[in-house]
């Protein structure tokens, strides 16, 4: 398995990644959504020249403080539970601190990401904006709203309200 940038060659099947994996065409839209923005990368996995996960980078802002925001990330069905996940997780988070953003943020379960170096946002202070709301919007439960710090001097500038790209409301 290869995990490396995508190319403009990956980016319909890391579509249907998205589509499969989620069951639906939501995350996809996400994707087409975000993944021309500045400030926006993603990561493929790949066996055997096929691609078998995806995960999309975008920005977001902590108040004025630009960082980064992990999602959608599918893998597919049939390569699920062997890590591939984890190791876009990984290579996602290594590049944001390369490219010096301070924070990853993210929507997703706790014990997923808990492993992989992301906190409860709100030990910092910050807001969702998606918290509360029942309106079938993408979050409910603030614990699922998570950080992954990448620089521990910015620490202090990561309270406040957050603000995804639009795509994600
Ligand atoms: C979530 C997803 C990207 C994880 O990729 P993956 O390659 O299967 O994950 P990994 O192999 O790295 O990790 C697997 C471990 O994570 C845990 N895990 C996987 N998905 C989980 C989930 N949705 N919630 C909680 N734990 C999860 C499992 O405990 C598993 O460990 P186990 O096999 O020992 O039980 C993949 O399952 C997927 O595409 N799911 C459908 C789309 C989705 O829900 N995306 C995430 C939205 S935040």
């Amino acid at each position: 398995m290869i995990v490396r940038l995508e190319t403009p060659r990956d980016r319909d099947s890391a579509l249907d990644v998205e589509r499969t994996a989620f069951d639906g065409a939501l995350e996809a839209e996400i994707v087409e959504a975000v993944r021309d923005e500045q400030g926006s990368f993603a990561f493929v996995a790949v066996i055997d020249g096929e691609v078998v996960g995806h995960v999309q980078m975008s920005r977001a802002w902590v108040e004025e403080t630009a960082v980064s925001a992990l999602g959608p990330i599918g893998v597919m069905p049939g390569h699920q539970r062997r890590g591939i996940g984890s190791a876009l997780v990984r290579a996602a988070l290594a590049e944001a601190e390369r490219r010096d953003e301070p924070a990853v943020i993210l929507l997703g379960e706790p014990a997923y990401y808990g492993r992989l170096g992301f906190v409860p946002a709100s030990r910092f202070g910050l807001r969702d904006p998606f918290a509360g709301r029942d309106d079938g919007g993408p979050v409910v439960d603030e614990g699922f709203f998570q950080i992954a710090l990448l620089d521990e001097d910015s620490a202090g500038l990561l309270a406040g309200e957050v603000r995804w790209h639009p795509a994600f409301g």
